[in-house]
């Protein structure tokens, strides 16, 4: 059977296109199942499972149309790939810590780029027959998917370095940065007219591709390095969706139908992700893609002028508040993560369940450095799903919570969102200074990563509990 499907081409293409089917199915139903706490996990073996199938059909696609002794020579080559990415993939996987996860995804998202620009010059050089009969239309498949590849590219380093404090997070604001983003835009367009109009592998034609190249590779480094700190996780779903469009554009160039419907899934999803983010941040898209805003996330210690007076507390004060609270809203942050406080913060919350206290999460929808990065911790240390509840689902809440405990978080419990002229104006957060008594966890007086003072710790209900946000939340469960 497998001789029979392995020369026969046109039973390995119709079984081919199956599995690939069957694989874009899975796709779609690990993106539904991953968008709930309680079917992540069933979601992420969909995927695999997807993806396991869609190896090994693409695989067999690739040896099946390539008989005699070249199955051999490229059975060893895949497998060669394959096995020093998967071994590179797993020692990052294993090494990357959670807080260190969108700089990761930013990496990963420059590859996807650069296959997509690989692809395009191969496509060019060394046209698949298929494609290659469309003709005119294959060759606007080459520029664009290269086009969009080369930005996803330098777009990603740019985010990746950023991310990982390499460069400054400052936003590059170049004069008239917009109409040279234009000019970049027209010029590649009319360099795409000038490539489908001249002759195949003229000198012309090479010229276009190549400048249009290096137009897109200086595009994607503008584009990303004018968004500032506080933007940046809109730029890593906006890089993600690039990267679809870029899969999608490499599977038109290759004949391969998974990879259009892959990459397209990934690219709409990554958009709707981006949209979704600016709504939680208050911010037009447009206005986050033309860069600009928002500060130094490096410079957050400077911006740190006094406000007033702050009240510090010590754990056994906070033991003791707990002990008489009936209802307390705990909003982690990206502090809880760097601390890896989950854990005892699971213990605190099923010591005070236990007590008969009512304990709630209220989650930001960017707290943290990721989307659903504290969901994601909070899932680690066993908090049961259904007491971890969404920023709309608890705000309204706060006037009747006894105490709020602050886990390291800052902007997105920062009431200056709510002032005009502030840099994170009009950002929706988590309205804890509502409650009866606010407990914020942090090891300074330093600000957040949109680098803003933060006005709450300074309110009347508001103490400060300094320390590493884990040995504060042990401290706490001792002294209870
Ligand atoms: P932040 O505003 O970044 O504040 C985190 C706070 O945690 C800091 O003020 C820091 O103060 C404290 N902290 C750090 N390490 C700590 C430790 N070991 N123990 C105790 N506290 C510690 O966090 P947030 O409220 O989660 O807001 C997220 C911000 O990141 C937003 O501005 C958002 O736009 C941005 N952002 C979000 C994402 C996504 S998608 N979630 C991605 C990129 C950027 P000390 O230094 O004084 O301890």
């Amino acid at each position: 059977m497998t001789d029979m499907l392995l020369f026969d081409g046109g039973l390995l293409t119709r079984a081919t296109t199956l599995a690939y089917l069957a694989a874009g199915l899975l796709f779609i139903l690990a993106l539904a199942s991953l968008s709930k706490h309680e079917t992540a996990k069933r979601g992420n073996t969909f995927g695999a499972v997807g993806m396991f199938i869609a190896l090994v059909a693409t695989i067999a696609l690739a040896l099946g149309s390539e008989p005699g002794q070249g199955v051999l020579v490229t059975f060893l080559l895949i497998a060669l790939a394959m096995g020093i990415g998967g071994a590179i993939g797993t020692v990052l996987a294993k090494r990357v810590e959670m807080t260190g996860m969108p700089e990761l995804i930013a990496m990963l998202h420059s590859f996807v780029g650069l296959a997509a620009v690989l692809v395009g010059f191969n496509s060019y050089i060394a046209p698949d027959a298929t494609a290659h009969a469309l003709g005119t239309f294959h060759l606007g498949e080459i520029f664009l998917g290269i086009f969009i590849g080369a930005v996803t590219f330098t777009g990603s380093i740019v985010a990746y370095l950023k991310l990982s404090a390499k460069i400054s997070g400052k936003p590059l604001t170049l004069p008239a940065r917009n109409w040279l983003n234009l000019a970049a835009l027209l010029v590649s367009l009319v360099l795409m007219v000038v490539f489908m109009r001249t002759e195949e592998g003229s000198v012309i034609s090479w010229v276009a591709l190549l400048a249009m190249t290096v137009i897109a590779l200086l595009l994607g480094l503008h584009l990303v390095a004018a968004i500032g700190g506080g933007d940046m996780p809109v730029v890593v779903s906006m890089l993600n969706s690039y990267s679809g469009w870029a899969a999608a554009a490499a599977g038109f160039m290759l004949n391969n139908d998974l990879l259009i419907i892959t990459g397209a899934l990934v690219g709409s999803s990554g958009a709707y992700l981006s949209w979704i983010m600016c709504k939680a941040m208050n911010r037009a898209f447009v206005s986050v893609i033309l860069g600009g805003f928002g500060s130094d996330s490096s410079a957050a210690a400077g911006g740190d002028e006094e406000e007033g007076t702050i009240d510090e507390v010590d754990a056994a004060a906070v033991a003791a508040l707990l002990s008489e609270a009936r209802r307390v809203v705990i909003t982690p942050g990206y502090g809880m993560a760097v601390a890896q406080a989950q854990y005892p913060v699971a213990t605190l919350t099923e010591k005070l369940r236990e007590k008969g206290v009512e304990v709630q999460f209220g989650i930001h929808p960017v707290a943290g450095r990721l989307p659903g990065h504290m969901n994601v911790l909070l899932a680690e240390a066993k908090v049961p799903y259904d007491i971890v509840l969404e920023m709309d689902e608890i705000n309204d809440d706060f006037p009747e919570v006894d105490v709020v405990l602050v886990i390291g978080a800052n902007d997105t419990v920062n009431p200056a969102a709510e002032e005009p002229g502030s840099p994170i104006a009009g950002m929706p957060v988590l309205t804890v200074w509502e409650s009866g008594k606010v407990i914020v966890f942090k090891r300074s007086m330093a600000t957040g990563y949109a680098g803003v003072q933060n006005p709450l710790f300074f309110k009347e209900n508001t103490s400060m509990l300094f320390g590493d946000a884990k040995g504060s939340v042990e401290a706490i469960i001792q002294a209870l």
